[in-house]
């Protein structure tokens, strides 16, 4: 047959598979989220979420090793604290859990890069992520709060912060904040385009922060929107926002591509703990075959416009990416 256009030409080998791959895919934009409990010597497995630890201080190191060993460079802190209040008073305490594993870590791995996750959530008594008036969070009074979490949280060596509560105008607070208090090179990652979703379900096992009323849907985003997602990207990044989020990851697709290319900061996409425990389960179950679908899952992400993925599999998939399974 005469066909001058053969698209199968370049599928033709490995090598020339990999010579004209569109997306490239490097450990070094993999971020791993982390959970850090107050306690001695513990490592306890999170049930909703198979092969992810929750670990004290003092076993944290451990597991540093593991991530630096693989070829991540990055880690995403989330604390769960002993004690919780009505305002959330843990999260900006100088011996706060993520304040304390922040020094710890930055002494024993001070080539890894710290973020912090910036909320209320994990210390709230109520577990919404603000502080309550009524029923509502209240926005303007969260600021304050948030502002000073997230300066703890660098006074004791985060690297960058990353607010993920919603509120309006708190990439502005913290920036202030920051700077005022001469922290004015330390990078905020905005949680800018996060929706309101049932694929937190076992992050909020993990962290014990699902809320004890109502829902998150006057603060998160309606999934039915889209340029809403662009209205909440362009107004961050006006505030000072150095990199955007787009969460979770799977189910918008669509609105990560729409982010990347209306903006010109990069664009993170968070695998959340839904996708991650909804993959593991189908595995162990066998009915698919794990390193493929996690695989075939990251590249679609990053295909989709994020320059950064943050995913419970960030470990595994820099050990696919050394095989050469993907990248
Ligand atoms: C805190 C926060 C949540 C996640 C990240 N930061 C939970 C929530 O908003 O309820 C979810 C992460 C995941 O599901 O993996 N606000």
């Amino acid at each position: 047959m005469e066909l001058t256009i053969r698209p199968r030409r370049l599928r033709q080998s490995p090598v020339l598979r990999q010579m004209v791959r569109e997306t490239r895919i490097s450990e070094k934009s993999l971020v791993y989220p982390l959970f850090v409990k107050e306690g001695v010597n513990i490592k306890e497995e999170i049930p909703s979420m198979a092969g992810q630890y929750r670990y004290s201080v003092d076993r944290l190191p451990e597991e540093l090793e593991r991530i630096q060993a693989s070829g991540v460079n990055a880690v995403l802190l989330f604390g769960i604290p002993d004690h919780k209040d009505e305002c959330g008073s843990g999260a900006w305490q100088e011996d706060g859990i993520v304040q304390k594993a922040l020094r710890t870590a930055k002494k024993e791995f001070p080539d890894l890069y710290y973020i912090t996750d910036v909320c209320m959530c994990e210390y709230t008594s109520h577990g919404h992520c603000g502080i309550l008036n009524g029923q509502d969070v209240d926005n303007d009074r969260t600021l304050e709060v948030l502002s000073k979490t997230a300066l703890s949280h660098v006074q004791a060596g985060a690297d960058m912060v990353a607010p993920s509560d919603m509120m309006d105008g708190r990439i502005s607070a913290i920036r202030k904040t920051l700077d005022q208090k001469g922290y004015s090179s330390v990078p905020i990652l905005s949680y800018a385009v996060k929706y309101s979703s049932a694929f937190y379900g076992p992050f909020r096992e993990a962290a014990g922060s699902a809320p004890s009323f109502g829902d998150r849907k006057s603060y998160q985003m309606d999934y039915h929107n889209k340029k809403e997602a662009v209205k909440e990207a362009l107004l961050d990044v006006e505030q000072g926002a150095d990199i955007l989020m787009v969460k979770p990851a799977l189910s918008y697709l669509d609105v990560l591509q729409t982010v990347s290319d209306r903006v010109t900061v990069p664009v993170a996409a968070y695998s959340v703990s839904g996708e991650y425990s909804m993959i593991k389960a189908a595995a162990k179950a066998g009915f698919i075959e794990e390193a493929a679908i996690v695989c075939e899952t990251a590249a679609g992400i990053f295909r989709a416009g994020a320059d950064i993925l943050i995913t419970y599999y960030a470990k595994e998939l820099a050990g696919f990416i050394k095989e050469g399974r993907i990248g």
